[in-house]
């Protein structure tokens, strides 16, 4: 579907296979509700019948909720839906695709949040050869699983073109980064359902008088991200805030201590850290995040899983010349020499935000008054 066409409650859209008639038992994927086709029209009026190719407006018998990339197919096959699949992947871009990162998928009309995991393997495509993979360069094709951030209609690429064949778009620049096949739907995402709880986060919120929040600082590393959240984390909870600090440092040696610093690494760290403060917003929490978090694109994934107003970001702009002067832990030094690869800023890139909620400059501002700067941006906190 790709338009419900209010003025007679019709749903416009491409018949995508087989044929359908007045009368027809249908299904709505995803939602699963059942109705039958009472008219078909087109531009030369209504049809006895559509098929495969044809763009057609569809009336039903009964008031069902069907919108922009619902399924209407025949009630007794419909369309598999999943949030997880297997998939060959052809990559387009001169940007390698960066397993864990967020990625538009379209399918037909639906428009998702995608990641691909690291390629199962590449394929050889003189030889056919499988090669072991741990990214797609410019070209390249592999094969790889894909997990979307809502559930999709589809079918096997093999059985259908149009609701097997998807692209990946990027989702800063807009541009089409790999058009790629679904094989299959990966089992495991068939049995794992939303568990419904009773305790909303606004409940939890209340319960502690204040709409939570994630201050999500960012910043090279010895940029003063550590010392600035925990200066303010103090001064919330003299105002009686129930907060918590989520460290990069810390948080490197419990839960991500798997990680290290590629840039896969660095990805997944976000994902997780974004997951972890998403939790305790829903608990009700004002959460202050210390990570150099360098890519754009996590930052704003993080920022997107969160309801609006609820992500503010924080700049600790200290230049990399302060930052490497000050190298409170020795680490630029260590960079320096070549003992320590990919250190941010030196080999490993660092994307400083564009629209930041709060920017904090440390060359000009003590840590005192770069935690008053932003005290007084973010309050009243309610
Ligand atoms: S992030 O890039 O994935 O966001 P994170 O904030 O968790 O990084 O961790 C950064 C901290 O790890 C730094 O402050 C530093 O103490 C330490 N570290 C160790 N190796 C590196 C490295 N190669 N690049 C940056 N920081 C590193």
């Amino acid at each position: 579907v790709n338009r419900p066409n209010l003025d007679f409650r019709g749903f416009s859209g491409l018949v995508s296979g087989g044929t359908i008639k007045p009368g027809d038992p249908v299904r709505i994927v995803p939602s699963g509700k059942n109705s039958s086709v009472k008219s078909i029209v087109a531009l030369g009026g209504t049809l006895d019948e559509a098929v495969a190719g044809e763009s057609v407006t569809i009336t039903l018998e009964d008031e069902v909720d069907c919108s922009r990339g619902d399924v209407i197919a025949t009630a007794d096959d419909p369309p598999e839906v999943s949030d997880q699949f297997e998939s060959t992947i052809v990559w387009m871009s001169d940007e390698a695709l960066k397993p864990g990162r967020g990625y538009w998928l379209k399918l037909g009309s639906q428009t998702v949040g995608a990641s691909v995991q690291e390629p199962k393997f590449e394929i050889n495509v003189n030889t056919m050869e499988r090669l072991a993979a741990k990214t797609l360069e410019l070209n390249a094709i592999g094969v790889a699983e894909i997990q979307t951030d809502k559930p999709v209609v589809f079918e096997p690429y093999a059985d259908s073109t149009e609701l097997g064949g998807f692209i990946l778009v990027d989702k800063i620049t807009n541009a089409t980064v790999a058009a790629g096949m679904l094989h299959f739907s990966l089992r495991r995402a068939a049995n794992v359902h939303w568990q419904q709880t009773t305790i909303t986060r606004e409940e939890h919120g209340i319960l502690k008088n204040q709409t939570p929040r994630v201050l999500w600082f960012t910043g090279l590393s010895g940029s003063g991200k550590s010392t600035i959240a925990n200066e303010v984390e103090k001064s919330l909870n003299l105002m009686n805030r129930h907060t918590f600090l989520l460290d990069g440092d810390n948080v490197r040696h419990g839960l991500n201590k798997d990680l290290g610093f590629t840039e896969a690494d660095r990805i997944e760290n976000i994902r997780r850290v974004g997951e972890v403060a998403k939790l305790m917003t829903d608990a009700g929490l004002i959460v202050l995040t210390a990570f150099i978090s360098p890519f754009r694109a996590e930052r704003k994934m993080v920022r997107d899983m969160l309801p609006d107003a609820e992500f503010i970001e924080i700049f600790v702009d200290t230049p990399l010349e302060v930052a490497e002067e000050r190298d409170v832990k020795g680490l630029y030094k260590k960079a320096r020499s070549g003992k320590l690869k990919n250190f941010t800023g030196i080999d490993s890139p660092y994307e400083p935000p564009e629209n930041p909620e709060i920017r904090v400059n440390t060359v000009e501002m003590t840590p005192a008054e770069a935690t008053d700067f932003i005290l007084s941006q973010i309050m009243p906190l309610k």
